[in-house]
């Protein structure tokens, strides 16, 4: 526990830890009134004293929340201050997350079972959606299963830290972030995005629930997300024989590189997850690979911010309503603040070795050894051989004029 942590917030007494991530500690607790069961998500003390801002908005995001009633959502029943820590009290829920679940069945989930969870995540999400609100950080240790079996997306509208804001919490707090399930869009323009981000996300847990690895590994975040960006999909059924490929089909779908690729709303991805379960026909047979839209000079240049923790633009949780029933009814607009970040803290735990793994990573490799060519190191050596070799040419023309 932390230092100073109270015991009771608000009318919640802490009874034990729950578990812990990136930017927050969630503990077991009982609600004195009500007489229920809750989860308190109490935010770091550290990364409230240094991003102020954040812990903020990590309150007034819980408060949006709050609205959202469904059954495949995480309720939000208070939140607040105590003795200095910010905190949000939900819905205890009485099962695994999926990443829990994955930990526990490292090979991947019976694809039916990954499916009905997908099925069940996919509505909590169109229920936010309908409320004008993204997600932004769908990933399996944010669907959260309950002793029934029933699936619940948590974390649903709450402030989600950015690229810059990681490359400095991740040394100033110990916790580590990977963007395994984040969108191309997202990476490339935070500020502008609708719900198919999350489409592509889910898309990407999905793939992950089946395979039991997640779509993209890397030595590192950033190829990680240069691979989001610009490799091309293996598919799951190519990862894992014996995945129906129309299931592998329809996660590609899902994961395609442009927003216009993927499915345009959750409607039309739930008709065809059904449809896949009886057998018939889906809007996204056939789909394999998703086109490869970015240059390799916006390939380099996003790599570059994200290597040095500089200019990735800012997550907004909370759009401005748009028309309802449209693809982009839960598109976004800036708040002019710059220092969250959308990388989890999950998943090194369950990285593992996949050496069959054959991702086309052509263009990243390139960009890669572009940006190789280009390392300070080189260039020093490159100076230090041409100054060597200019001496060399001077002693050999003194020598032979003499
Ligand atoms: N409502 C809840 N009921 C029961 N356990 C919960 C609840 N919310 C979170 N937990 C557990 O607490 C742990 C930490 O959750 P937390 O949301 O802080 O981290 P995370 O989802 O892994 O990453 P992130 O910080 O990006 O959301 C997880 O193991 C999660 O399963
Ligand atoms: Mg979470």
């Amino acid at each position: 526990m932390e230092q100073g942590l109270p015991g009771k917030f608000g009318k919640c007494v802490i009874d034990r830890l729950l578990g812990q991530g990136a930017t927050a500690v969630v503990y077991h607790a009982t609600h004195e009134g009500l007489d229920i069961q809750v989860a308190v998500k109490v935010l770091r003390r550290k990364l409230s004293e240094l991003r102020p801002q954040y812990a903020e908005r990590f309150l007034r995001e819980a408060r949006l929340a709050a609205r959202l009633e469904h059954p495949n959502v995480v309720r939000v029943i208070d939140c607040g201050v105590q003795d200095g820590f910010h905190y949000m009290v939900m819905d205890y829920v009485d099962g695994p997350n999926c990443l829990e679940l994955l930990q526990q069945n490292p090979g991947g989930l019976d694809w039916q079972e990954a499916t009905r969870i997908i099925r069940q995540a996919a509505q909590g999400l169109a229920f936010a959606a309908s409320h004008n609100i993204i997600h932004r950080d769908v990933k399996p240790s944010n669907v959260m299963l309950d002793s029934t079996g029933r699936a619940r997306v948590s974390d649903l509208g709450l402030a989600k830290l950015t690229v810059k804001g990681i490359v400095s919490l991740t040394q100033e707090l110990h916790t580590v972030g990977t963007p395994n399930y984040m969108s191309p869009e997202q990476i490339r323009s935070p500020a502008d995005l609708d719900l198919r981000t999350d489409i592509y996300s889910l898309g990407a847990s999905f793939y992950h629930l089946v395979c039991g690895a997640p779509p993209y590994r890397g030595k590192s975040s950033m190829e990680v997300v240069a691979q989001h960006l610009s490799a091309t999909l293996t598919p799951p059924f190519k990862r894992k024989p014996g995945l129906p490929a129309p299931l592998s089909s329809m996660i590609c779908k899902m994961m395609a590189k442009t927003p216009e690729e993927r499915y345009r709303d959750y409607d039309e991805l739930s008709r065809d997850l059904d449809n896949m379960l009886e057998g018939r026909s889906t809007t996204a047979d056939g789909f394999e690979e998703s086109k490869l839209d970015i240059p390799d000079a916006d390939l380099r240049r996003v790599l570059d911010e994200l290597a040095f923790g500089t200019d990735i633009t800012v997550e907004h949780d909370f759009p401005t309503p748009s028309p309802s029933g449209s693809a982009a009814q839960a598109s976004s607009v800036a708040d002019g603040s710059t220092d969250l970040d959308p990388f989890g803290p999950e998943d090194f735990s369950a990285y593992r070795p996949d050496e069959s793994h054959t991702g086309d990573s052509t263009v990243l490799a390139e960009v890669l050894a572009e940006r190789d060519s280009w390392n300070p190191t080189i260039i020093i050596v490159l100076v230090v051989i041409g100054v060597l070799a200019l001496i060399a040419v001077a002693v050999l023309a003194a020598m032979s004029a003499s």
